[in-house]
């Protein structure tokens, strides 16, 4: 294995162990039972899933490398990255909205919540998709 494959095999590990550290964010965002609660999550959220988006699209970054390899997911990622703008706002809205929500709010709260968690798993489903397509042609060119 070539210096080039570890380093992108680390890479791809690296993407999918984000991805699996953001179903857990999500899952406790679904689970969220006070208001205080659902905003904590939501901050922790935006952060994080901020900090994954900025990784993703970094120069060299999975993006770039998935569109070294297989040019043809170009407008796949394009239609990825605007996404990441609007699910990025959304939950920035969504958790100022909560922060000076009443409590009483709280299920409607949730349920768009639940909406972003539903979208949020939606684009990384895509993103692994492509991540094993292209692990998956990589192994099948066997230099
Ligand atoms: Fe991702």
């Amino acid at each position: 294995m070539t210096r080039h494959d570890e380093s992108a095999r680390s890479r791809n590990d690296a993407v999918l162990a984000e991805h699996r550290a953001i179903r857990e964010i999500l899952r406790r965002m679904r689970t969220a039972t006070a208001r205080d609660d659902l905003g904590a999550r939501l901050a922790e959220f935006c952060t994080a899933a901020r900090d994954h988006f900025d990784g993703e699209e970094a120069e060299g970054g999975f993006y770039d490398s998935v569109l070294a390899q297989a040019p043809r997911h170009q407008a796949v990622i394009d239609a990825l990255r605007d996404e990441h703008g609007s699910l990025l706002r959304d939950a920035e809205r969504l958790r100022l909205e909560v922060s000076a929500a009443a409590e009483t709010d709280l299920a409607r709260l949730c349920a768009v919540a639940g909406g972003l968690a539903d979208r949020l798993e939606e684009h990384e489903a895509t993103e692994n998709e492509i991540l094993l397509e292209v692990m998956n042609q990589d192994l099948g060119a066997g230099d």
